[in-house]
């Protein structure tokens, strides 16, 4: 048995295979568009394990197996052993003899390493607290769909560095862009510790209106990340001025686009007047969680396969 392609972190695929997935992903969604049926996975069944809460990433897992002709099972840490301290190796060994693919939605991005480390299947991050890779491929993909390609552009991330701006700043290496990060003081990305010292794809601004200046999208995100929730009211503090409006969009190129991976709160991190407004691709962006990853899905069990 060949070992399984996994999808934990951005980097984990080349440049051409995003080259690949992006227009794999184009002709899924235009099928699914009119209605013409399609199951390359019919048989096979997902395993979904969320130790977090989920809307978007449930959902577009969910339904994209069904499109696929395969299934879909959800687990949960409240009622299945993963919430009684059954080894997370031990886990792996189970469930991935019983099913053919598996999404983990959890805390350290060391669990979803050691569950690949020990299954027979792909696993696929269905977001950790440092990465959320499954969130980029959506928003790249809807980057693309709405100004072509992302080579060479600069994005604006206005917020703190969580798990959605570090899988940016690897994803700017992976295919050739650049990210402008403006954080507060004390919520600044760490260089070092995620290996983008001296990159050329990253840069760190104090000002999130400099940040914004002349970029082709700009991106947000909550200011509590989920297991974070402690620190909520120091973060209200500390992020107020960390707010997307109408001013950082006028710094922005004209045909900037703004982008959130949602849920979003109107008043903190961005106004109504932005998500709502005509440069605003968020409910586009939502929607292609769900084509991209049935891409994935396809790629990581079937390989390449030519229309
Ligand atoms: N963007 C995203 O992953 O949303 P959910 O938390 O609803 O899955
Ligand atoms: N950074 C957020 C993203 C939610 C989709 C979180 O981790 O809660």
């Amino acid at each position: 048995m060949s070992a399984p392609r996994h999808y934990l972190q951005f980097k984990d695929l080349t440049r051409g295979e995003y080259e690949y997935l992006f227009e794999r992903t184009r002709w899924i969604k235009e099928k699914f568009k009119r209605y013409e049926p399609y199951h390359p996975l019919f048989d096979r069944t997902l395993v979904m394990i969320f130790e977090k809460a989920s809307t978007r990433t449930r959902l577009s897992f969910e339904a994209g197996m069904h499109q696929l002709g395969g299934s879909a099972i959800y687990l949960n840490t409240r009622d299945s052993q993963l919430g009684r301290g059954e080894p997370v190796e031990d886990a792996a060994q189970v469930i991935s003899r019983m099913s053919d693919i598996v999404m983990i939605r959890t805390f350290e991005q060391a669990i979803v390493e050691r569950f690949a480390a020990q299954s027979r299947v792909p696993v696929i991050n269905g977001l950790t607290n440092e990465f959320h890779p499954c969130q980029i491929l959506a928003d790249i993909f809807t980057f693309i769909e709405q100004r072509g390609c992302i080579q060479g552009k600069t994005v604006a991330w206005v917020g703190d560095s969580n798990n959605v701006c570090n899988t940016w700043l690897q994803a700017a290496e992976v295919l050739d862009f650049a990210v402008n990060v403006a954080s507060p003081p004390g919520y600044e990305v760490d260089a070092e510790r995620l290996g983008f010292r001296g990159s050329a794809h990253f840069r760190a601004f104090s000002d999130p209106m400099a940040a914004c200046e002349g970029v082709d999208l700009v991106t947000t995100d909550v200011w509590t990340s989920m297991g974070f929730e402690a620190e909520n009211e120091a973060r209200k503090q500390a992020f107020a001025d960390w707010c997307v409006d109408a001013e950082m969009m006028a710094v922005a190129r004209p045909e900037a686009v703004f982008m959130h991976c949602l849920p979003a709160h109107r008043g903190e991190e961005v106004t109504a007047e932005v998500i709502d407004g005509p440069q605003s691709v968020v409910w586009d962006e939502a929607e292609n969680r769900l084509h991209v990853q049935k891409a994935l899905m396809e790629f990581l069990l079937l390989g390449r396969i030519d229309n």
